[in-house]
């Protein structure tokens, strides 16, 4: 790995900690305002980011490369509304897929095959994400204020489990 090939890794590893930091801030307001089921789901969203990190973490080392720490930024605190809160989490998402694609383009064009294949897991877990995330809001887009439609959701998105 080439240095800025290197400094790219550590800089996504610092982002998946930082997906980790805002979604737990996220998970935060839910359960401030007593939205039990969204906070369920947001606190499993933040440890399944933390487990990303982890793993770009380990890959770093398995590789010999010290998988060096940066300062984690100050995540967002409060939201309007529910579907604000999940809108952002969709944007969230779509600029990581977007990093994980640069980190591609970067491995193809140094040939770095062990690379790739790290890679290729989180552009298929990207998908998904975006497609998990992208149903949730427009489920809460259609229910808009309405509290019952709101709860219905809140239990729903409770019963989600952590993957094994
Ligand atoms: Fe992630």
């Amino acid at each position: 790995m080439d240095e800025d090939f290197l400094n790219l890794f550590i800089s996504h590893m610092n982002a998946e900690f930082e997906s980790y930091y805002l979604y737990l801030s996220m998970a935060g307001y839910f359960e401030q305002n007593s939205w039990t089921g969204f906070a369920k789901w947001m606190h499993l969203q933040a440890e399944e980011e933390r487990m990303h990190a982890m793993k770009f973490y380990q890959y770093l080392l398995d590789r010999g490369y010290y998988p060096k720490l940066l300062a984690i930024k100050q995540p967002k605190a409060q939201w309007n509304s529910i579907l604000e809160v999940f809108e952002e989490s969709l944007k969230h998402e779509q600029l990581i897929s977007k990093k994980i694609n640069e980190l591609m383009a970067m491995a193809d064009n140094q040939k770095d095959y062990g690379s790739r294949i790290f890679l290729n897991w989180f552009i298929e877990e990207q998908i998904e994400e975006e497609a998990s995330v992208g149903e949730i809001v427009d489920k809460i887009a259609r229910v808009k204020d309405d509290t019952k439609g709101l709860m219905f959701l809140d239990n729903e998105l409770g019963q989600r489990r952590p993957v094994a």
